[in-house]
């Protein structure tokens, strides 16, 4: 059968409809799951990567400099299923080679550059907005 023009119109407009209101349902009930509790604050995660010379050795999207290759590039790095080939990509997981990479790979390249708790978990919460 072939739909006038007027009626397919009617049935793109009602799919629509339709679609919208299903994803206003979403968003509603994405409003109710409480907020993860943020790991560190990005902003100065951004100042602190900066600060450390991460960039010396990787390539770091929004990173003035950061564009090396020593070490792996970190972009897209909130898809990256394992931290050095090594461990599962959780932000505790990362703030822990971040503050001491030896512990996890003793013979990796990547040397321990001092940085606190706070610091790590700022950079991670940095990283773990690169998507
Ligand atoms: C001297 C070079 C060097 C510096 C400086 C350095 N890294 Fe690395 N980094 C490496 C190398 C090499 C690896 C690969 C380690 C491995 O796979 O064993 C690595 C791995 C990583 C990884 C895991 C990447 C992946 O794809 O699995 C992260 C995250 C990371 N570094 C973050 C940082 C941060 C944050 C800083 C600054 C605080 C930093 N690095 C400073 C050399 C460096």
């Amino acid at each position: 059968m072939i739909l006038g023009l007027r009626t397919r119109c009617a049935i793109i407009l009602l799919t629509a409809v339709f679609g919208l209101s299903a994803c206003a349902g979403g968003s509603e009930s994405a409003e109710e799951t409480p907020e993860a509790t943020p790991i560190g604050s990005s902003e100065r995660g951004e100042q602190l990567i900066l600060n450390y010379g991460c960039g010396a050795c990787h390539t770091i999207p929004g990173i003035l400099g950061a564009d090396t290759l020593v070490g792996p590039p970190l972009t897209d790095f909130a898809h990256r299923s394992y931290i050095a080939g090594a461990l599962p990509n959780t932000p505790e997981n990362l703030i822990m080679w971040i503050q001491n990479p030896h512990s996890i790979e003793p013979d990796t390249v990547m040397p321990n550059l001092g940085v606190t708790e706070a610091d790590a978990r700022d950079v991670a919460a940095y990283l773990l907005s690169l998507d």
